[in-house]
């Protein structure tokens, strides 16, 4: 009897739920309904904005189609609070920024979604923003060359979902995370040219719980950047190269500025980049601290620096009073990470002299530079190494 009870109590709460789930059914919002033309050359930027203020608007969740097809669109802002609980925007077309970069290049984004719940992107489509004509112009030096817009940024928003998308050529950062919480970033593909400026792959700010898993990211600067203020991120299975690297930094850039905390890195693959795994500070003063750092499971392929810590970051020798880190960086494991490494230094610690870098763990590590054992530089660091370290030296060996 007991059983039968809760076996009624069970399907009473499956009949309760899929009712919910019809009942709070998708609304939907076609582009094309809505004036955007899939040709690639009509401006399409009000017939996006116009579907987004319908789904925003409605009561029920909703669905925004982007059809097979190119949509030629300007800067745009997506902004909360919406009445809409939840939006899924699939993406099967690509979205292309105007071919002359002075359009955007002013705008500090292209697609910039403020202040928004809910909001998932995902399909097969892509976001082309055009970047090489403002990589140009800045490979040449002149001064009058924008800085250039990041393509996909949210602001100040949760719960955030962007899945199986492509970023192709941004001017500036390709995604950028800013003030969010509980953000889920997999299955996405950024693609630019190794040597195209300042274009991160994905740059994580001020943001709590985010994720990112399955990526692929062939950048000219960070495959992904963490700044000030990241807690608790998790990034799984990401394949990096060409780029900079996973980057933690550059940190100092304020005086007063909030720390990283709790970050997890697993299962990368780093392919002919600059950096492998990095922390980085300006020399100068700063509140600012990292904390809690694992970086676990890691493939270097030709890679320049699979790991370092660089607190003595200063172009130029410029605004950096006593050129000594007031960043703080604490308990960071490496734990089996291996591979090949493009300089004879593979392991570079160089922190501040003031504020030495504590708790530092390798376990399980071996790089070696042209079929050989490369080499470890320490500075100001105090840690231990555990089972097989290679290069050795930087760190008091356990076992
Ligand atoms: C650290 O972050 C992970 C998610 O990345 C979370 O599961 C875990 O609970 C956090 N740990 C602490 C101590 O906050
Ligand atoms: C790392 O990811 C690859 C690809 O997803 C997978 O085949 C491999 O088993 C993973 N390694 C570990 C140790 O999880
Ligand atoms: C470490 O930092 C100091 C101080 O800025 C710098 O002079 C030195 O070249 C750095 N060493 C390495 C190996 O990068
Ligand atoms: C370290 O890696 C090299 C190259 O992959 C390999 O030949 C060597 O056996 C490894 N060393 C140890 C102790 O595992």
């Amino acid at each position: 009897m007991k059983l039968s009870g809760l076996f009624h109590g069970i399907l009473v709460i499956v009949f309760v739920m899929s009712y919910t789930s019809l009942t709070s059914a998708l609304t939907n919002f076609n582009v094309l309904n809505f004036g955007a033309k899939p040709n690639g050359v009509t401006d399409s930027t009000d017939g996006f904005l116009k579907a987004w203020d319908a789904a925003c608007g409605s009561a029920d969740s909703s669905f925004i189609y982007v059809p097979k097809g190119r949509y030629l669109v300007g800067a745009m802002a997506f902004k909360g609070q919406c009445k809409s609980p939840q939006i899924i925007i699939r993406i099967d077309g690509t979205i292309v920024a105007p071919l002359d970069y002075g359009v955007l290049g002013k705008s500090e984004n292209w697609i910039s979604f403020q202040g928004v719940t809910g909001v998932s992107i995902t399909g097969a489509g892509a976001f082309d923003a055009k970047g090489p004509s403002l990589w140009t112009c800045k490979a040449s030096n002149s001064n009058s060359c924008p800085s250039g817009a990041t393509t996909l940024r949210f602001t100040n928003s949760n719960n955030i979902k962007i899945h199986g998308i492509t970023s192709l050529n941004s001017q500036m950062f390709h995604i950028a995370i800013n003030g969010c919480r509980n953000v889920h970033i997999q299955g996405v593909k950024i693609i630019a040219a190794g040597d195209s400026p300042n274009t991160d792959g994905i740059h994580v700010h001020l943001s709590t719980d985010v994720e990112i898993f399955s990526s692929s990211i062939k950048t000219g600067d960070d495959c992904i950047s963490i700044g000030p203020g990241t807690k608790n991120l998790w990034i799984e299975r990401v394949i990096c190269g060409p780029g900079h690297g996973i980057s933690i930094g550059s940190l100092a850039k304020d005086l007063k500025e909030e720390g990283v905390q709790n970050v997890t890195v697993m299962n990368t693959t780093f392919s002919n980049t600059q950096n492998g795994l990095r922390i980085k500070s300006w020399a100068r003063p700063s509140t600012g601290f990292v904390e809690g750092v694992r970086f676990t499971d890691s493939v270097m392929r030709n890679v320049q620096n699979p790991i370092v810590i660089d607190q003595n970051y200063c172009p130029h020798n410029e605004n950096c009073p006593g050129q000594i880190s007031g960043v703080k960086i604490k308990d960071i494991t490496y734990t089996d990470i291996r591979g090949t490494s493009s300089t004879p230094v593979a392991i570079k610690f160089n922190c501040s002299a003031e504020n030495p870098c504590t708790e530092v763990k390798l376990q399980n590590v071996n790089l070696t530079y042209l079929n050989k054992a490369a080499q470890s530089f320490c500075s100001n660091v105090v840690g231990k190494a555990f089972d097989l370290v290679q290069p050795n030296g930087c760190l008091e060996s356990i076992g």
